[in-house]
């Protein structure tokens, strides 16, 4: 583990989301202790709403761009560049309205372009462009939506089925959800729903250290 890309999506100083991730890069950091953490903090500092001006400058190729959408473009590039930089992405997603943060889909907005994170073929249909790499989804949620599970869908929960298509959309098709359930149903389920999440977070790492050991 060389690069690991990690983007916090709660627009909470105290969120969830963020210990989480925070646990996973402690985790990270001991067991690889060169590695370069890329930290993006969505919620923070939210990117722009796109519009008008901005779909012309990330999804066209207009003659001459306008300042803004210099910006706009130079700045896609380059969150465009850490994912392709990175070994493996981890994201903190908070669950809002049954799906994820306006932060992350603003994020998304500016990443999922034609011709730089996918392509589309007229035979074959659409075509991821980034290269396979595993993206961790540390998911926090108030309720119980069960594990984000492809097998076993949860009807309510909107985020893992669309971060999981979004991001195999750009090529990124090992999607893998660690969720914390229960976060706002009061101390015990709160402190199962971190137990579990914790435990998950060291087995993801353990298991990231062992495919390193072996390759
Ligand atoms: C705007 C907003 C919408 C929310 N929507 C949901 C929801 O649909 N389902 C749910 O279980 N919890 C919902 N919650 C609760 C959050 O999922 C929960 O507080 C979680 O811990 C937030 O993650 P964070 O602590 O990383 O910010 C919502 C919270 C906010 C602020």
């Amino acid at each position: 583990m060389k690069t690991l890309l990690v983007m916090d999506a709660s627009p909470r100083k105290d969120a969830v989301s963020r210990q989480l991730t925070n646990r996973f890069i402690d985790r990270v950091s001991a067991k690889f202790p060169d590695v370069r953490i890329i930290h993006r903090d969505l919620g923070a500092s939210p990117l722009e709403h796109i519009d008008d001006e901005l779909i012309d400058a990330l999804r066209r190729e207009p003659e001459t761009l306008s300042e803004r959408q210099q910006a706009a473009r130079q700045a896609s590039d380059q969150m465009i560049a850490e994912m392709d930089d990175a070994d493996a992405i981890v994201v903190g997603s908070p669950l809002h309205n049954f799906t994820i943060t306006g932060a992350l889909r603003t994020w998304i907005d500016h990443v999922a372009r034609p011709g730089k994170t996918f392509g589309y073929d007229p035979e074959t249909g659409p075509k991821g462009l980034l290269s396979d790499k595993p993206v961790y989804v540390l998911s926090a949620r108030g309720g119980k939506y069960g594990d984000g599970s492809p097998e076993d869908p949860h009807p309510a929960d909107f985020q893992s089925g669309y971060l999981r298509h979004i991001f195999g959309f750009m090529g990124l098709k090992d999607v893998r959800i660690i969720a914390a359930n229960g976060m706002d149903m009061g101390p015990e389920p709160r402190a199962e729903g971190l137990a579990e999440a914790h435990a998950k977070i060291d087995e993801a790492v353990n298991a990231l250290e062992a495919e390193a050991a072996a390759a």
